[in-house]
């Protein structure tokens, strides 16, 4: 197992950007419970829906979220992105990833996007060694989005099944990510109930939708 990366410190606050693509809502939900988490080192949160390849550079480091779709595919709005992607200048910028994915429903292709955007982005030239994860607390078959030594890539949160174990998964990957990327301060439990509230409306919006879908489906609907 290689040893955790650790950046150089840093002669001046770090800058993170932390884009994501989200169909239905949760990687959107967890992206705003992770930027609270990250503290003010996050320089910009969004939605990769509608940027240019531009708007990825000229970051300290990136931390990058998507969910996974069609089994195995990237979601919606990274595909779209693709192109912008094979643009960026990303030559050894430090990059982190998240993934949302349904272990129970996709049990082969759990978090594969994760794995998927990892590869393309590390195609960018960039350092994608940051935030790999060994939580083994998960039930599934196979995932692109593992490492040859069992690892997850990123940080793998499963919100249909697993979502009470978010939070606690946040917090210690925010730390590590904190200690990697050498980020201003410790990053603590959001403060703010405003970001609380926004990140629950998000995730009601996700259940909802979801539930919609798979209703469309013929599945059961689970929480
Ligand atoms: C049609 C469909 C296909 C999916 N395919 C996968 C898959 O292959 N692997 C996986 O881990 N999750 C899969 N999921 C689960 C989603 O990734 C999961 O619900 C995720 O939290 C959605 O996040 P989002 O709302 O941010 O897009 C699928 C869900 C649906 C409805």
């Amino acid at each position: 197992m290689l040893p955790a990366p650790t950046l150089p410190i840093p002669t001046r606050p770090m800058r993170l950007g932390l884009f994501y693509g989200s169909t239905l809502g949760h990687t959107a939900g967890v992206a705003c419970r992770l930027a609270a988490r990250l503290g003010p080192a996050v320089a910009r949160t969004a939605s990769v829906a509608g940027l240019t390849a531009g708007d990825l550079e000229g970051y300290d480091a990136l931390v990058l979220g998507t969910s996974t779709w069609y089994l195995g595919a990237l979601q919606d709005d990274w595909e779209r992105f693709l192109g912008q992607l094979e643009r960026a200048d990303l030559r050894g910028v430090p990059v982190a990833f998240f993934g949302t994915g349904d272990q129970d429903g996709f049990p082969v292709t759990f978090v594969d996007a994760m794995g998927r955007l990892r590869e393309r982005v590390a195609g960018r030239g960039a350092d994608v060694r940051f935030g790999v994860s060994d939580d083994r607390r998960y039930d599934f078959g196979a995932s692109r989005a593992l490492l040859p030594d069992g690892r997850f890539c990123g940080l793998a949160l499963d919100e249909d099944n697993q979502s009470a174990l978010t939070d606690e998964r946040l917090d210690r990957w925010a730390a590590q990510l904190g200690r990697e990327l050498r980020l201003p301060r410790e990053p603590a439990r959001p403060r703010s109930r405003t970001l609380r509230v926004v990140g629950r409306v998000v995730d009601a919006g996700a259940f909802v939708e979801r539930a919609a879908v798979r209703a469309l489906r013929g599945a059961p609907i689970a929480r």
